[in-house]
């Protein structure tokens, strides 16, 4: 089955990407933006979470609710940037365990580097999210997913909050069953590997360092 695509354009979330594009937007509130809508983001991408009826009580009567099932959920920051998108989305799933994959993209080459790989020891078990705010050439997701997929993850999802469309392909591509969530998708790739009209380098945008 092919993976779907979805961009997720409630106002929120683009209300705040606007000041995450900003130049002027410092670090601190770079920070804070990318927190608040990844945890956005991560309302939207569970909303086709499981879920079955319990029967409760109240202080008042016994009744019908409704509680969690099925899977649990793991979430996969690339590093360093998917690290800025971690905290927003446990807000919203404080059971979610973390595993961290550690890519960096040599600038010279756009190929990514594999140097860190740490997962909870049951990501076969887990709907699996993985997040990094940007998209580019997509060889950094790729590879990320491709390391947890021989490790045994069988349910993956991608967030990233921009995406270029080669990025997009290069995910289709190489592994069609994985669902993208976006925040935006963008024009293009620059003579450098980076998004057009994008936001710059998220790692150091997000840490202050240049
Ligand atoms: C950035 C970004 C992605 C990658 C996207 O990370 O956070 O991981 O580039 O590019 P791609 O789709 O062409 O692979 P970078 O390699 O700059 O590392 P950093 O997060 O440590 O700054
Ligand atoms: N990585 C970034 O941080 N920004 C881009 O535009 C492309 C890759």
């Amino acid at each position: 089955m092919m993976g779907n695509v979805f961009v997720l354009d409630h106002p929120l979330i683009q209300h705040k990407l606007t000041y995450v594009r900003k130049t002027e937007t410092g670090t601190k509130e770079f920070r804070e933006l990318v927190d608040e809508i990844a945890g956005l983001m991560a309302y939207e991408i569970t909303r086709d979470l499981p879920v079955e009826e319990v029967t409760i009580e109240t202080p008042v009567t016994t009744t019908k609710s409704y509680v969690l099932t099925g899977k649990k959920i793991g979430i996969v920051p690339i590093l360093r940037a998917g690290l800025g998108m971690v905290e927003g989305v446990l807000r919203h799933i404080p059971t979610a365990k973390v595993g961290h994959v550690g890519l960096y993209r040599d600038p010279d080459t756009l190929m990514p580097h594999e140097y860190y790989f740490k997962m909870p020891n049951d990501i076969e078990e887990r709907d699996l999210i993985v997040v990094d705010p940007m998209l580019a050439t997509g060889g950094s997701a790729s590879d990320a997913i491709q390391s947890l997929k021989n490790r045994g993850a069988k349910s993956i999802k991608l967030m990233c909050l921009i995406a270029a469309p080669e990025g997009v392909e290069a995910i289709r591509e190489a592994h069609p069953e994985v669902d993208i969530y976006l925040a935006a998708m963008d024009e293009k790739l620059n003579d450098h590997g980076y998004i057009v009209p994008g936001l710059g380098d998220a790692g150091d945008r997000l840490y202050g360092t240049k």
